[in-house]
């Protein structure tokens, strides 16, 4: 059961998309226990990283749409606690957002830009998460960046929240599309991008 306040926020930030007002958007993620949220996502993140072969470089994460860090600071927590070291980087295009979590410590890097045009260069990162915002996504660039910066075996991850916690078929085929592989797809959508083997011509 969702309560007024909460019901009010939602629609607030529905309607105005508005998230000038970090200290704001923190209490109302924490009315949505987006925190507990991060301690799961922590956990899958773990078990991701036992299938990413980093030649013991730190684990690259990029969170976009990553708010006042909330999902960082469960992640890296988590990540702590199995001893697998990390560098997470978070995007936001609301800078309000960012300068809040930076100053709690809650990632390491910190840059504000758009998700569908990502200051990267090309395979920065074994995981890519992003949760919350796929509303904002405007000229269908967000996949095809998705893909762009993540490496060969990297995956992406978008836990799902809200009144229907499930992947959704149109979300799944837009992965697909720019050439990721499906992992995972239920109250998360997991996808990998894969290496492509183009067959030799035949003499
Ligand atoms: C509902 S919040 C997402 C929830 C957030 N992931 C969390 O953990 O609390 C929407 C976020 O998307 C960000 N956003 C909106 N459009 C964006 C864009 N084009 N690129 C990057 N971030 C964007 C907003 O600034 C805001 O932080």
């Amino acid at each position: 059961m969702i309560d007024d306040r909460v019901r009010a926020e939602m629609i607030f930030y529905a309607t105005t998309h508005d998230y000038s007002d970090a200290a704001r958007y923190e209490r109302f993620a924490l009315d949505c226990k987006l925190d507990r949220k991060a301690l799961e996502i922590g956990g899958v993140i773990n078990n991701l990283s036992a299938h990413i072969s980093s030649s013991g470089k730190p684990l690259a994460i990029l969170e976009t749409a990553s708010a006042t860090g909330l999902t960082a600071a469960g992640v890296t927590t988590q990540l702590a606690r199995f001893g697998i070291t990390h560098t997470y980087t978070s995007l936001d295009i609301e800078p309000n957002l960012l300068q809040y979590a930076k100053e709690r410590g809650r990632g390491d890097v910190f840059v504000r830009g758009d998700f569908e045009r990502l200051p990267f260069a090309a395979d920065a990162f074994d995981i890519y998460i992003m949760m919350g915002a796929g509303g904002y996504r405007t000229d269908g660039m967000f996949y095809p960046e998705v893909h762009r910066v993540l490496r060969v075996g990297g995956y992406y991850v978008m836990p799902q929240i809200g009144p229907n916690p499930f992947a959704n078929t149109s979300e799944i085929h837009t992965a697909l599309q720019s050439g990721l592989s499906i992992v995972r797809a239920d109250h998360y959508l997991i996808a990998q991008k894969s290496i492509v083997i183009v067959p030799s011509p035949t003499p």
